[in-house]
């Protein structure tokens, strides 16, 4: 298939300028003025419209196995719903089940994920500690997996002690790849969640009074201690918090690599939400939870900085029904909450549009530097002959609120309810073929599952 977009203004991570594109079998081509119209099988006029590479997801959820059922999107109806909102590749997870090896779980997972209809990775779990894992690890980057998540929370089920997680980072230093990590500190949430149950305070606000910022930000300043010792690139997922920006800021500062990701809801959204009845509080149910106004600002500033280097959704959501299961007791509430589609809108509108960040730090932050960080660039992440042809054809005029009556995500509620949004993808491009056009499925891509460097 030959593909020519014509007269677009394409963004990349570093530049801005007026081109044609030209893709052929999945590949870009070509990019350059006035490409002749020659033996193509598709022309799209891109005329007043921007061209970002496909976006990169790398924090997505899909199929989580939790008490409460598994998150409501599995790996078919999160990718389309990724697609409608511009993004091309995701990056879920891979948390084996005790006793069970790294590889077998990632044989399983892959299975899981052969739906998706766009390309996708995973970051693996290692969930307890076993001297076999030096040699699982190993395999695991040999088969293309080059970052490992570790949780300092969810002690009880898939969280490691601090000497754990040293052990994990030395061997993934060792043999070149980064640890990932949630940040908050497990046991003195777990004491705070059951100081609340004992004195009946059940209902879903204490999620968030039990999960204060404070205990983020040690959590990261800890990690971060940890990482250096062990020398292993350390990546912290979902900041939410000013407080964890300052530790960030300052191992950047003397050179260490920390990378750190936010989520949309870290920027739009804030604990006011957590006032209401259950069914109001619950769709905001999340670890780490929503925060202050401020932190919202500190998290815009900290990405127009580039101390926040991705933005991804850490997409996990649960139907009401679902949610329900707390509903006497905020402890079982299901954590987690969608937002895949909205990512770029809500980037461009409450963000480049609002003069916080630029078009291009846009980019990065949507794209290009996950593509960088998890071993992916420049086959994706970016718009260059050899790249893969995963383009979002955007018109920056298309304005959308956003419901859970039209999004394609497969939840009943949806977290930024009645939000409004300016931007949105005319066409989405995948592997060289039009996947969506004008708000319409044309094309179901096979994704692929992607070796990372
Ligand atoms: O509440 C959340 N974030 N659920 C998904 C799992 C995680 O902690 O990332
Ligand atoms: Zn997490
Ligand atoms: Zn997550």
């Amino acid at each position: 298939m030959k593909l020519l977009i014509k007269n677009g203004k394409i963004i990349t991570s570093n530049k801005i300028f007026n081109s044609d594109i030209l893709s052929n079998n999945g590949r870009i081509i070509q990019i350059e003025k006035n490409i002749l119209p020659k033996n193509v099988d598709k022309i799209i006029d891109a005329s007043g419209k921007l061209i970002f590479p496909g976006g990169i997801d790398p924090h997505v959820h899909m199929h989580l196995p939790t008490p409460a059922g598994y998150s409501s999107d599995d790996f078919y109806t999160g990718s389309k719903a990724a697609l409608f909102g511009g993004t091309t590749t995701l990056i879920d997870f891979v948390t084996p089940n005790k006793g069970q090896s790294l590889c077998d779980a990632l044989k399983k997972r892959k299975k899981e994920a052969a739906n998706s209809l766009i390309d996708y990775s995973f970051h693996v779990s290692p969930i307890e500690w076993r001297d076999s894992l030096k040699k699982e690890i190993k395999k695991c980057i040999k088969k293309g997996i080059t970052s490992f998540k570790v949780y300092m929370a969810y002690k009880n089920t898939i969280g490691l002690d601090d000497k754990d997680i040293y052990k994990v980072m030395k061997i993934v230093g060792k043999y070149g790849g980064i640890v990932t990590m949630h940040c908050e500190l497990g046991d003195e949430i777990e004491k705070l969640r059951n100081a609340f149950a004992k004195e009946n305070k059940l209902s879903p606000e204490y999620h968030y009074l039990s999960r204060p910022a404070k205990l983020e930000a040690l959590a990261v300043k800890k990690a971060i201690k940890l990482a250096k010792k062990a020398k292993c690139p350390l990546y912290i997922v979902h900041v939410s918090s000013k407080k964890s920006l300052k530790y960030i800021k300052k191992a950047q500062a003397r050179g260490q690599t920390v990378f750190a990701e936010t989520c949309p809801q870290y920027l739009t959204l804030d604990q006011s939400k957590y006032t209401g009845d259950f069914y109001k509080v619950a769709p905001y149910i999340m670890s780490p939870p929503l925060r202050k106004h401020k932190d919202n600002k500190a998290l815009w500033k900290a990405i127009s900085k580039g101390v926040i280097k991705t933005v991804g959704t850490d997409h996990c959501p649960f139907t009401l029904q679902q949610k329900e299961a707390g509903i006497e007791d905020f402890r079982k509430i299901p954590n987690g909450a969608g937002g895949i589609e909205h990512r770029l809108a809500l980037l461009y509108t409450y963000g480049v549009l609002e003069g916080k960040i630029s078009l291009q730090q846009f980019v990065n932050a949507s794209s290009t530097n996950a593509a960088k960080i998890f071993g992916l660039y420049p086959k994706k992440g970016e718009i260059a002959i050899g790249s893969d042809a995963d383009l979002v054809v955007w018109d920056p005029n298309k304005e959308n609120k956003i419901s859970a009556h039209n999004h394609h995500q497969n939840c009943d509620t949806n977290i930024y309810e009645g939000i409004s949004t300016k931007g949105a993808p005319e066409f989405v491009i995948v592997n060289g073929e039009i996947a969506i056009y004008n708000g319409k499925m044309l094309k179901k891509n096979k994704g692929k599952f992607l070796r990372r460097k």
